[in-house]
Parts: structure tokens; sequence; C-alpha cells
């Protein structure tokens, strides 16, 4: 981590605390949290990117660090920032690139190997916050994963300690994450359930259903859980609803869709899985996705077509614009060096030309899944 102020500080007994438990309270300059963003591999130069732009728009100034290829990045803002720009920031749901926000509180660098629990624990016990539950975790990288015996061990010790220290208590507001990104360094942090993400390392384990044709099938089904909320599912996944799937062979993503009753028409000049199509929920279309046009409008047309990620945001803002569906998932490929920027242009360029739907609503998520790779995936939905 080149060259950012926090390690340096931390130096000095190996241990940094802020002191700021208590919201009211101003926490002295340079003392200030950091955001710790965990993402895929790879991609740390747009979790960085993005935490930075982020933070440009609340108003919060300072310096991303990361290393290539460690899963994680780190923005040190340069003054304690206000804490409503601040939880903003790092709500995990205004992040595409990072899968898990962390506000980290402390860095302890330098743990000894043969007793780690007892500098974190009187770092704690310093700060004197209680905590609802506590996370151990670590990147989603090779060393990262070299980790996970240790974590899932240390953390019985810490939920030891911290009872021992009366400072894991049921209905405290918060929750404690000890985030190792090798194995003697950890940041502490501390994290409000309702604007963090759910899932560990941000990482929902989905199981891959044996009669699913494809294992892109996972991909809708965490875009499905992360990308929509309890109500969205509910009403926007009704049996008897219709989709449009461009290029859909074999099936992975229509499989979804039939498992929840709901039409298909498959669009792809490959060929789809025979039990899908006997399904008697599938129409099978081998036509150009580009050229393609329904019927009548659906509910639903979905696209991971392999396609210049320009290209599919023309078509996504198209099928919006002509009111031929309501929602739309869709994943854009990135396999060029200016991965962000392109993100970006991709999502204005839909929010500008579904704009010209009028009258309508626009909801626009997009997130980097755990299921995808050099991609990201989209949801996007028009109301009113
Ligand atoms: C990644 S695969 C889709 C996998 C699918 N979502 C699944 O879950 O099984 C991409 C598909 O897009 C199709 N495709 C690419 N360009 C297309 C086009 N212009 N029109 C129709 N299909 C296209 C390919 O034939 C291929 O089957």
């Amino acid at each position: 981590m080149a060259g950012g102020p926090w390690p340096a500080k931390a130096i000095v007994a190996r241990v940094c605390v802020s002191r700021r438990w208590d919201p009211r309270m101003k926490p002295a300059a340079g003392d200030a949290e950091r955001l710790i963003c965990l993402c895929r591999t790879g991609f740390e130069t747009e979790c960085a990117l993005e935490s930075s732009a982020l933070a440009a728009t609340t108003g919060i100034d300072g310096q991303p660090h990361f290393e290539s290829g460690s899963g994680y990045t780190e923005f040190a803002p340069a003054a304690p920032p206000p804490s409503a720009a601040w939880r903003q920031l790092a709500d995990w749901r205004n992040h595409i690139f990072a899968r898990e926000c962390l506000t980290a509180f402390a860095v302890l660098d330098g743990l000894p190997r043969g007793d780690r629990l007892t500098p974190i624990l009187r770092a704690l016990a310093e700060r004197g916050e209680p905590y609802a539950d506590v996370w151990v975790e670590a990147p989603d990288s090779d060393d990262g994963k070299a980790l996970a015996p240790f974590c899932r061990s240390f953390g019985n010790a810490l939920v030891g300690g911290l009872k021992k220290s009366a400072l894991l208590r049921a209905g405290a507001p918060r929750r404690l994450h000890a985030f190792f990104p090798q194995g003697d360094k950890v940041y502490l942090a501390a994290v409000e359930p309702a604007t963090a993400t759910p899932w560990p390392q941000g990482i929902p384990r989905l199981k891959f259903p044996r009669n699913a044709p494809s294992r892109s099938t996972l991909k809708l089904d965490e875009a499905l859980l992360v990308l929509l909320d309890d109500d969205e599912r509910r009403r926007g996944l009704k049996a008897g609803m219709s989709a449009v799937d461009l290029g859909a062979a074999p099936g992975g993503w229509t499989w979804q869709f039939v498992q929840r009753s709901i039409r298909v028409t498959a669009v792809d000049n490959g060929p789809m899985d025979p039990a899908l199509l006997q399904s008697g929920l599938v129409a099978h279309r081998r036509e150009d996705a580009f050229r393609f046009r329904p019927g009548k409008p659906v509910d639903w047309m979905v696209c991971d077509m392999v396609e210049q990620p320009r290209r599919v945001a023309e078509l996504v803002a198209r099928w919006l614009a002509q009111g031929w569906c309501r929602r739309t998932i869709f994943n854009l490929k990135l396999p060029m060096k200016k991965r962000y920027e392109e993100t970006q242009l991709c999502l204005d360029l839909i929010r500008a030309q579904a704009a010209k739907h009028s009258g309508a609503t626009l909801t626009l998520r997009a997130r980097q899944l755990y299921h995808d790779r050099e991609e990201i995936t989209a949801y996007c939905a028009v109301s009113g």
C-alpha cells in the first residue's frame, strides 16, 4: 500500500485507533476512519477510481491506496468527513466495483503470529464500543483464500474474548469486522447492518442448480438477489409474466425464469437446452438479437451477449425508450483498459436515452457480481 498516511501512523506502538465511537463526538483531524472496499482481484483500479469519484460527489477530499491483485482498496479522507457524507460513501449499494465497504477505525500491523488476539482485544477495549456480532474476513485473493481456515478459528476466539470483556451485546447498533489483508495485519471496522452487505466478503454463496444448462445461471440468480429488493422481487417475478432473453443459449438465464413459471422468448442462433424447450414455457427464435422486436411489450428483457458494452447499452436503452420492456438485467463485458470510464459511459448513455421515455422514473443499479468475471451486471426498470 504505497505511501498511505495511515499505515505510517500505525507504526507508533503498531496501533492506530480512532476514539470516535460516539457519533456525537468530533474526531481529531488526522484520526479519521478509512474506507476499505473489497473487490474482485484485478479490479482495484476501478474500485479506487469509483471510491474517489463518489467521495468527490459527496464533498469528501481524500486519497485512494491499493496494491494491484490485493482484492481490496483503501480510501483515506484528508480530514474527518461529515458523517452523512461518510455514511453515503460507505454504503455498499452506492458502489459498482466494491462488494463490501468497511469503515475502519483502526489498523494493527505487525501482529505477532503466536498471539494476534491480545493486541486486538486491547485496541477494542480502549475504544469501548459494544458490538452485536463479529465477522472475521480476508480478501477474495489467493492470499486471502489461504487465510480462510484462520479466519474461521480466529472468529471463535474473538467472540470469546469480546464476551469476556462484555463487548458483545445483543441489540448493539453495529457489527465488528476484523479484516485481515494478510496474516499479521488487521483492519478493525464497525458497520451498521442496515447499510452493509448481508453476506461476508459481499459474496452470496449460491449453489449451482444441477439441472441448469450453464453456470451463467448463477449470474442471473445473484443479480436478482443483489440488485433487486424483496418488494421488487415479489412484484417483478410472478408466474405468468413474460421475458425475452437476448443471447440465450444454452439457457442458464432462461432457466431462472422458467423456474418461476415465467414465459421466455429465447433469442439466439445457438442451440437451447432441450429440457427447457420441453417445459412448454420457452419459444426459441433463431434470430439476430439486435434486430429482434417483441410482438408486444414484455415484463423483462435480459441480455448476456458477448458484445461491445456500448452496443449492449444502446440496445437496452432502445428497449426501454420504446416501451418494449419495463425491466431489464444485462451484462456489460469489459475487456478494455479503461473499464471504469467505459462503465460510466454506458450507464450515462442508458440514463440519457431512457429519459426520453416520457414521464418514466428510471431505477438503474449496477454491480460487479461475484459470478461476474471481466464484466458487470446491471438492473434497470422504468415506472410511472
Ligand atoms: C455468454 S452466452 C449466453 C449464456 C446464457 N446467458 C446462459 O445462461 O446460458 C452468449 C450468447 O450470445 C449469443 N449471441 C451473441 N451475439 C448474438 C446476436 N447478435 N444475436 C443473438 N445471439 C447472440 C451467442 O450465440 C451465445 O450463445
